[in-house]
């Protein structure tokens, strides 16, 4: 994706240029609300203001950190817990942009993204610590742990012939594990992609569950968003299936994350960055070779999760945790062939 993105309303397209187009990512998640019965027309929407300085009369916003597709993030000092000598009060506010405040379906969206990321506890997944309603401007938003680091994608940026194995295994291992843990508590992340796992302090976290969803009858009561109400999605790290209107799964995301530790291996997108659906169509899955800096054994597991046929992905996040664990960091040189 370009800077610029496409709202698609029942009424027709919006483009939308997000503000610090500059500094914004280079994957950001493409949205469509597609036509429906009960759809909010961005007309008959509530106006959204201006974000105050300080929302909801506690959380004094000192800069902007990032821009996604849907939400502003910013730091913030949470002055409620400043006053009570709480010598660290520093938070990350996730906020809607002004665009998509104005329709009804994306405070739920938000609030599922607080209640996913709340069921999880992990420590590779970001903590969120509460979702609260803006009233001057109307907005949604979560507070949640303030990381300091580099997204993956920036990471990428740095070192663009991609990690060593000793680096590349750590931050593998760690992202496995959270995935695991997440499909292992019923939650799906839905948007895997450099942007949204982010290395903190050396330590991995993956964040933005914004596109999440919840399975077997995992946090049922939660408003559910229809895929065929709203589309979304990352089109070089989305699974091919998505475009043929199928729902997330544990597939999809190991799709994602497998494209993600490829990227890091060797620098490179294993579909030169097109749209998965496109990858299937040139039949690009041929062309597949195994990164340089990527152990042998690691290899077929990593492989099967690539796999743009859905039924041939058979790898899940413990398979490809124990592929990379299985070879060790020291006296690895046997193992690249
Ligand atoms: N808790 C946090 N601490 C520090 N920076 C953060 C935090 N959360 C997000 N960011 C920064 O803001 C960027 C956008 O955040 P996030 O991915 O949550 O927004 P988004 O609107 O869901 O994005 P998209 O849907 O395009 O992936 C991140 O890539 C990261 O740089
Ligand atoms: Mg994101």
């Amino acid at each position: 994706m370009n800077d610029e993105q496409s709202l698609t309303f029942a009424g027709g397209e919006v483009p939308v240029t997000l503000a610090g187009a500059a500094d914004a990512p280079r994957d950001l998640t493409y949205f469509g609300f597609v036509p429906a019965h009960d759809q909010v027309q961005p007309s008959q929407a509530q106006t959204v203001k201006e974000i105050p300085r300080v929302l909801a009369g506690r959380y004094r916003i000192e800069r902007l950190l990032g821009v996604g597709g849907m939400n502003l993030v910013y730091k913030a000092r949470d002055l409620l817990h400043e006053q009570y000598g709480d010598p660290d009060p520093s938070v990350a506010i996730k906020i809607l942009g002004e665009e998509i405040a104005e329709c009804a379906d994306a405070s739920a969206l938000l609030f599922s993204e607080f209640a996913f990321t709340r069921h999880l506890q992990h420590p590779n997944i970001a903590r969120v610590y509460s979702f609260n309603m803006e009233p001057e401007c109307q907005r949604g938003f979560i507070t949640q742990e303030l990381m300091s680091g580099l997204t993956l994608d920036k990471l990428l940026c740095e070192r663009p012939d991609g990690l060593p194995w000793s680096e590349l295994r750590d931050i593998a291992l760690e992202l496995l594990d959270a995935l695991a843990y997440a499909h292992a508590h019923g939650v799906l992340h839905g948007d895997i992609k450099p942007s949204n796992v982010m290395l903190d302090n050396y330590r991995v976290k993956l964040f933005d569950f914004g596109l999440g969803q919840s399975f077997g009858g995992v946090l049922p009561g939660l408003a559910r968003l229809s895929r065929e109400r709203f589309n979304a999605w990352t089109p070089s790290y989305a699974a091919p299936e998505l475009f043929d209107g199928f729902g997330l799964s544990t597939g999809s995301d190991m799709f994602a994350v497998a494209c993600v530790l490829f990227e890091l291996a060797c620098g490179k997108h294993p579909y030169l960055r097109v749209s998965s659906d496109l990858a299937r169509d040139l039949n690009l899955g041929r062309t597949l070779r195994r990164p340089r800096k990527l152990p042998r054994r690691c290899w077929p597991a990593l492989k099967r999760a690539l796999r743009l046929n859905p039924n041939c992905r058979t790898s899940n996040a413990l398979h490809l945790y124990d592929a990379f664990n299985a070879v060790p960091v020291r006296g690895v040189s046997a193992s690249f062939g």
